[in-house]
């Protein structure tokens, strides 16, 4: 049974990573719904969130539904990251997750997300100043490290711990290789194998598969796998991780009906949540997963996704539902 801090969160759980214009309430719900045992935000800047940046502000929003859930900041100054904890809780979160891994140049530059990894010290003295200023446990979400010659993982993770941090997701990649080539799950097993180590050590990277999280557990003994990429558009992933680890088998694809009906509910809860102009724009990039596999569907994307007007929208998954209604997914 994996424990963060006081959370039961079950037998080698299923997390939904953080993801920044995707991990939104109306998305986590869906994932929740089919199976994820632990949700996470988006990302947030701590900056923003001290300056009151409405964008920062509104991602905070979660619902009792949904936990336990874990809401992620980044930041690399002390002040700024110990007074967005203050505002971070008033939002009543299960979890405080650190962001120590985001590749991208604007954060990295300012020395936040994986720009960290170049500074231990400084990753590790952040992380036990929060640790000590929140009851709410602190997770860390990171990456092997800077790049391939400069992998400590398993003496960060370590001395994470040591300073009270209650889980950590690795992410096997590196800084500098951004998202390409594969994710190693290799240094991550270290870390799991390190003797010292007792909070969950949580695998991510490339998990598209039931085999692929099942080899996760079984193959590299690691505590739960965090799912990103492969949830997109596609919650059902969750459910058919769980029921594979049940049954050794697949389960059958969802139904044209589940998908759309899916679709309908993702879109109208994200114009419930950020009105209709956002509601229908960000739920955009779900849509080619959703239906993936039906054959000439471009003409109903391109409905979807190119009308600002989400009458349109819902008109088009009406005519999808009925022009391929009885599809068989493989
Ligand atoms: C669109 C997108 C947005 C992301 N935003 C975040 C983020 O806000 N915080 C974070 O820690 N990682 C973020 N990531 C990284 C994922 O959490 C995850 O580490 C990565 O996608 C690898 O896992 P996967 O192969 O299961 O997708 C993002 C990834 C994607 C694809």
């Amino acid at each position: 049974m994996a424990k963060i801090g006081d959370i039961n969160v079950g037998e080698f759980p299923l997390l939904l990573a953080p993801m920044e214009d995707v991990s939104d309430p109306p998305f986590r719900a869906l994932c929740k719904e089919q199976g994820a045992d632990v949700v996470y935000t988006e990302f947030i800047s701590s900056e923003g969130l001290i300056r009151d940046a409405a964008k920062s502000v509104m991602k905070l929003d979660i619902y009792e539904k949904e936990r336990p859930v874990g809401i992620q900041i980044f930041g690399a100054n002390l002040e700024s990251m110990l007074q967005s904890v203050e505002i971070v809780e008033k939002s009543g979160p299960d979890i405080i997750d650190i962001n120590f891994g985001c590749p991208v140049k604007k954060v990295v530059s300012k020395g936040a997300g994986a720009g960290i990894l170049k500074d231990i010290d400084l990753m590790v003295s952040l992380t036990e100043a929060m640790v000590k200023h929140t009851k709410l446990p602190v997770t860390v979400k990171t990456r092997l490290g800077w790049d391939h010659d400069s992998i400590k993982i398993v003496e960060v993770a370590e001395r994470l711990q040591d300073v009270g941090c209650q889980a950590i997701a690795i992410h096997g990649r590196t800084r500098a290789q951004m998202y390409k080539g594969e994710a190693d799950w290799r240094p991550i097993a270290e870390v799991k194998n390190n003797p010292r180590m007792h909070i969950p050590v949580f695998g991510n990277g490339d998990v598209d598969s039931p085999e692929r999280a099942m080899e996760m557990r079984d193959k590299f003994g690691l505590d739960g796998a965090m799912i990103g990429r492969a949830s997109i558009g596609y919650p059902w992933f969750f459910r058919e991780v769980k029921h594979y680890f049940k049954t050794g088998e697949h389960l059958a694809p969802p139904s044209l009906q589940e998908r759309v009906d899916a679709a309908r509910r993702h879109l109208q809860m994200a114009i419930d949540w950020k009105g209709e102009k956002l509601g229908v724009f960000e739920t955009r990039r779900h849509y080619t997963n959703y239906f993936k596999g039906i054959p000439h569907f471009k003409e109903y994307r391109m409905k979807m996704v190119t009308s600002d007007d989400a009458a349109d929208v819902f008109a088009a998954f009406d005519e999808v539902e009925k022009e391929f209604s009885g599809y068989e997914f493989a």
